[in-house]
């Protein structure tokens, strides 16, 4: 995955560029329709949106759902995988931690 945004002409998927916002912990990040919510965080520049138990960083690591590392909370559903999850307007996301769900 990455954290690239192809101009349109040489993005090889015929996409609109249909603008959408979402907010993270209440900063508004601008998208375009289609993108994963991880898609996003990543072309705003965020690696990392979680963190462990013993407080390591986490974010994208495998990209297909697999692993869990990319957790987030959507419009309060916890535990969304950021890189299975399309991107809404209007979507309200919130990092989360380990140490908030004990
Ligand atoms: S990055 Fe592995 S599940 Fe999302």
């Amino acid at each position: 995955m990455s954290g690239r945004l192809l101009p349109r002409d040489r993005d090889p998927v015929d996409r609109t560029d249909l603008p959408i916002r979402i907010t993270v912990d209440g900063e508004p990040l601008t998208g375009i329709a289609g993108q994963s919510v991880a898609g996003v965080l990543l072309a705003a520049g965020r690696t990392s949106w979680r963190t462990t138990r013993s407080g390591a960083p986490r974010g994208v690591f495998c990209g297909i759902g697999a692993c869990f590392d990319c957790l987030l909370t959507v419009n309060d559903v916890p535990d969304v995988r950021a890189c299975r999850r399309p991107a809404a307007d209007g979507d309200e996301i919130r990092t989360q931690s380990r140490e908030e769900r004990a």
